[in-house]
């Protein structure tokens, strides 16, 4: 019944615009628009980003600011060509419409667009795709916060467990100092004891949801995972290191929200950052590292690729969840299952992968996850005080054990590429694991890589330890 009514409605709106065609509009969104007046959508343009990312990577500089502001005045100008036959039908019958302009990943986000609109901008020869705005929900029972009595002078397991005290403590060791990072979450109470002194109040925050002025959580999630990364007091793995944030993520209906409008926003925010109010732009101001904790992009899922392969030219190392969608083999999720990202699995306490975390293969056959990490019973803080502590379980509470692995290592080396800190973590891993399962043919016990554990647990002390005997 519903395709019967779908199909002579679509007919009618053909005989009202002589040239319209509908294939560039996917399936779901114009259903959508069967049942409901507008729906927010995603524009995507014929002109791929991947041409000048490409061309600008291989260029040299004086320094990473000014590479960056090249790259952004370069993809600033792609959007704007491919961009402005579309921008004028907004600004000319629809004025009421509001949309974004994003020039990280040449995308158009349009809210509240009607049939006739999404029609109209079809008709664009520069316009290719045309999607539903995708609203990523993270499942807050996978990464529930669970008050414990900690001493916070005592180091927290997954801090022992893969050796960042020892790292530290090496000869020519580091504690992420000099380093930044940032993350993309729910936003970080960075009045809390173990953040305040390492948060980087300059061009250190930008919330796309409420433009605030300074850091706050939302949820308590963010608050937890950044614990993990820079926190001090035995519960962070790089201490030293400093850090910034954005708030791709809100909380509705006590469940955490992204909206691929706010992730994208935060996504230039990292490439080049901007006050709290989203103007003077200093890419220079660039964090080395993007620490994420969302995933659920489904999987195989593109979203997110080209505001990840604009990182990837400007050297930020961006490490994603794997999933929380285990037992079962190919679950690893988007953005962590693309090639590119660092897709960190979890462990228990005991070299164990945790039963909720996702596995490979990626739905074109490569293995993910590329490593795994501590993310059971993880002692960090909480938003609740500035003195609170708790713990938290995911993926996404293994992910900053590996970012602050990363920080010490790009504490000890900045020039580091993406390939170098990989291998350095794949080389170096822990592979004394438990499990025996097979996925996408490789077996857990005997395949390094695996679809289970990747290349292992990593191990702060024995990759830094190779970084420093020059073992690359
Ligand atoms: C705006 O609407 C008018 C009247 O319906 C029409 O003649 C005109 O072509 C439209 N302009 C655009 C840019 O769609
Ligand atoms: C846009 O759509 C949302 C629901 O999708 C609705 O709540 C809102 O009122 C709409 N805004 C306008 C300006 O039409
Ligand atoms: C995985 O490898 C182990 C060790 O060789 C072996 O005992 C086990 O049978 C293998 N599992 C499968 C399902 O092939």
């Amino acid at each position: 019944m519903l395709k019967i009514t779908l199909i002579i409605f679509l007919v009618g709106v053909t005989l009202n615009n002589a040239v319209v065609s509908t294939e560039k509009i996917e399936v779901s969104l114009l259903e959508s628009l069967e049942n409901q007046e507008t729906v927010d959508v995603v524009i995507t343009f014929k002109q791929s980003t991947k041409p000048v990312l490409e061309r600008v990577e291989r260029m040299r500089f004086e320094n990473r600011g000014h590479k960056i502001t090249f790259l952004k005045s370069q993809l600033e100008q792609l959007a704007k060509e491919s961009q402005q036959g579309v921008i004028s039908i907004l600004r000319g019958n629809f004025s009421s419409t509001s949309f974004q302009s994003f020039w990280i990943n040449n995308k158009l986000f349009v809210k509240n667009a009607s049939l006739e609109l999404v029609q109209l901008i079809g008709n664009n020869q520069d316009v290719s795709e045309i999607e539903r705005e995708l609203i990523i929900k993270v499942d807050g029972v996978q990464d529930k916060t669970i008050p414990v009595k900690t001493n916070p002078k005592e180091l927290g397991w997954g801090v022992l467990k893969i050796e960042a005290d020892q790292a530290w403590n090496l000869v020519g060791g580091t504690n992420g100092e000099g380093v930044v990072v940032a993350s993309i979450g729910t936003g970080v109470r960075h009045t809390h004891e173990a953040l305040r002194d390492n948060y980087r109040s300059t061009y250190g925050w930008y919330d796309p949801y409420a433009r605030t002025r300074n850091p706050l959580d939302v949820n308590g999630h963010g608050t937890n995972t950044m614990g993990v990364l820079t926190g001090a007091n035995g519960v962070g793995v790089a201490p030293g290191a400093q850090w910034i944030s954005c708030r791709g993520c809100d909380e509705v209906d006590k469940s955490i929200s992204c909206s691929l409008a706010a992730l994208t926003s935060c996504g230039e925010w990292i490439l080049c950052p901007t006050l709290w109010n989203g103007q003077q732009p200093d890419c220079s101001m660039a964090p080395n590292i993007v620490s994420i904790s969302w995933n659920r992009g489904g999987r195989g899922n593109n979203f997110y690729k080209g505001v990840v392969d604009a990182w990837k030219a400007a050297n930020i190392i961006p490490i994603f969840p794997i999933g929380d969608g285990g037992m079962a083999c190919d679950t690893a999720q988007s953005p962590g299952d693309y090639e590119g990202v660092i897709g960190v699995g979890s462990t228990t306490a005991w070299n164990s992968l945790s039963p909720s975390s996702s596995r490979g293969p990626t739905s074109d056959g490569r293995i993910k996850p590329d490593t795994v990490a501590p993310g059971n019973n993880v002692q960090t803080i909480c938003k609740d005080s500035d003195t609170a502590y708790c713990s938290a379980r995911g993926t996404g509470m293994a992910v900053p054990h590996v970012a602050g692995t990363v920080a010490i290592l790009l504490a000890r080396d900045p020039e580091l590429t993406y390939d170098q800190v990989l291998s350095l973590l794949q080389n170096n891993a822990d592979r004394e694991l438990e499990d025996e399962a097979v996925c996408g043919g490789t077996n857990s016990t005997t395949d390094w890589p695996n679809n289970i554990y990747g290349y292992g647990s990593i191990n702060a002390r024995r990759a830094l330890t190779a970084l420093i005997v020059g073992d690359l």
